[in-house]
């Protein structure tokens, strides 16, 4: 047994060049020029003319989310298959207790639906969805279980949204605790006052949603959060960001000294406000929060990620079907499920929008798409690089493919694709997860619950000191038209 990749163009975070690979079980063995399987019955994978990257972590997914009256479609099987075949090979998903759940309630939820199911490596951020007497001891063990990260809302009023002494605890305990705060950043009495007189005044289409929520709001949130990290030392991430105000307000913390990473998403890099304005009710599959922005945000987000003052790129992927959960908010915007699916496409619509269009280069592409989230969330240099001892994650990508994206192909539970006809220029051929291949030519062929819940490390080897000097930051905020 055994898997030997031959002649691929290895590409990380910082190196490129052409080698074979050797797998002896789960993790990688050898990386060397001309190595011969050391076996009969090792399996020989050809990738000449291929890149070989570093298997794709999505920091931030919502494969089981009840929400809005609901679920989201997915489930650990569905969504971690469709992942596979895209390129994906680790998932970050949300762990989101409801206000009235205990939080070792609400990771046993989240384990019991992921275990046995998932055919890829996942971890989760642990929500933190209200702070009473009895979370820090809890938060504890669930970190001490090896899941280092936090969850929280600053959006969602009266669901999963927490005050600010909840926000001020969380933060005390993270800082404490040595782990990252994820955060999302809307203020949720700003939405929750202007949806209503939204409503009020006749506004009850898709179209509304954004001028419910718009880059001030969103700012905002953000702010809130940079004076909270600042004020108790506490490392965070900004989840989802959509906006150059909302930029801004991150990067001047950082110049203050706010340890802060950002994450945005695929959507807001390609999509705009006018897909959330189609006639029909069409809208309604774009409505996600932060909702979809003017396209002028878009150079700002590209620019940001090719200065590295964004970090990673995810899908915050929650899938509502069009036809009986969209509908819901059929007569009322403010009862749309929030959430645009794109697990299985980011990698390629990153490659294909961001790599062919030159955008991006091929190193950057792979640390916000891989070792950033890897390096930010504990887990490098096991995951999110290419080297002896790291997990055998593996992507050997046809930059030649052609094809489109469409539901009709997709593998992910959902009846549509927001990137519906979108042409694609690049595909995975081939991905492993731990040595064993889990996809071929866009079909899944792994095993399901094979995936492993990860135990993280308690060290952040993310380098905070580059992106940190001040006058690089100085620099790269004019650079992103900031003041
Ligand atoms: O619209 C979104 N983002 N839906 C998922 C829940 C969240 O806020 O991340
Ligand atoms: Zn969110
Ligand atoms: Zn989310």
């Amino acid at each position: 047994m055994g898997l030997l990749i031959k002649n691929g163009e290895i590409v990380t975070g910082d190196s490129r060049y052409i080698a074979d690979i050797w797998c002896d079980g789960e993790p990688i063995t050898r990386i060397d020029s001309d190595i011969q399987a050391p076996t009969a019955t090792a399996e020989v994978i050809d990738a000449s003319g291929k890149y070989v990257f570093p298997g794709f972590i999505d920091p931030h997914t919502h494969i089981y989310l009840p929400f809005m009256g609901t679920f989201s479609k997915d489930d650990y099987e569905t969504g971690t298959k469709a992942a596979l075949v895209g390129g994906t090979t680790t998932i970050f998903d949300m762990c989101c207790p409801s206000r009235t759940m205990e939080p070792s309630e609400g990771f046993a939820t989240w384990t019991a639906q992921a275990r046995g199911k998932a055919a890829c490596d996942y971890s989760f951020h642990m929500g933190v969805t209200r702070f009473n007497g009895n979370s820090a001891a809890q938060l504890r063990e669930i970190v001490a279980a090896g899941v280092q990260s936090f969850k929280i809302f600053l959006a969602y009023k009266g669901a999963f949204g927490i005050d600010d002494s909840e926000l001020y605890q969380t933060l005390k305990l993270a800082k404490e605790l040595g782990v990252v705060t994820t955060a999302h950043c809307e203020n949720e009495t700003l939405v929750a006052e202007t949806q209503q007189e939204l409503v009020t005044r006749g506004t009850s289409g898709p179209e509304g949603h954004h001028d419910s929520r718009p880059p001030r709001v969103e700012a905002e949130g953000v702010h809130h959060l940079m004076s909270f990290a600042e004020m108790t030392g506490a490392p965070v991430y900004i989840v989802h960001l959509s906006c150059r105000e909302a930029l801004e307000e991150a990067l001047r913390a950082r110049l203050r000294g706010v340890q802060v990473w950002v994450e945005t998403l695929i959507q807001y890099l390609l999509l705009d406000k006018s897909h959330a304005e189609l006639p029909e009710f069409e809208g309604a599959k774009f409505v996600m929060s932060p909702p979809l922005r003017d396209k002028a945000n878009q150079p700002v987000l590209w620019n940001g990620l090719r200065q590295g003052l964004i970090n990673t790129v995810g899908t915050d992927h929650a899938p509502f079907d069009f036809a009986g959960q969209k509908s819901m908010g059929a007569d009322d915007f403010t009862r749309i499920p929030n959430g645009i699916p794109a697990l299985e496409d980011r990698v390629n619509l990153l490659y294909t929008y961001g790599v062919k269009a030159g955008r991006l280069d091929l190193h950057t592409f792979v640390k916000i798409a891989s070792t950033n989230a890897a390096k930010i969330f504990n887990l490098f240099p096991r995951k999110g690089t290419i080297q002896p001892g790291s997990d055998a994650d593996l992507v050997i990508y046809d930059p030649n493919y052609r094809g489109q994206l469409s539901a009709a192909t997709h593998l992910m539970n959902i009846d549509y694709n927001a990137f519906e006809g979108w042409p694609i220029e690049g595909r995975p051929s081939l991905v492993t997860v731990r040595g064993e291949v889990a996809a071929r030519d866009g079909k899944f062929v792994g095993t399901v619950g094979r995936g492993r819940l990860l135990q993280r490390s308690s060290k952040n080897v993310f380098d905070f000191d580059a992106p940190l000097a001040s006058d690089n930051n100085r620099i790269a905020l004019k650079r992103v038209g900031c003041q």
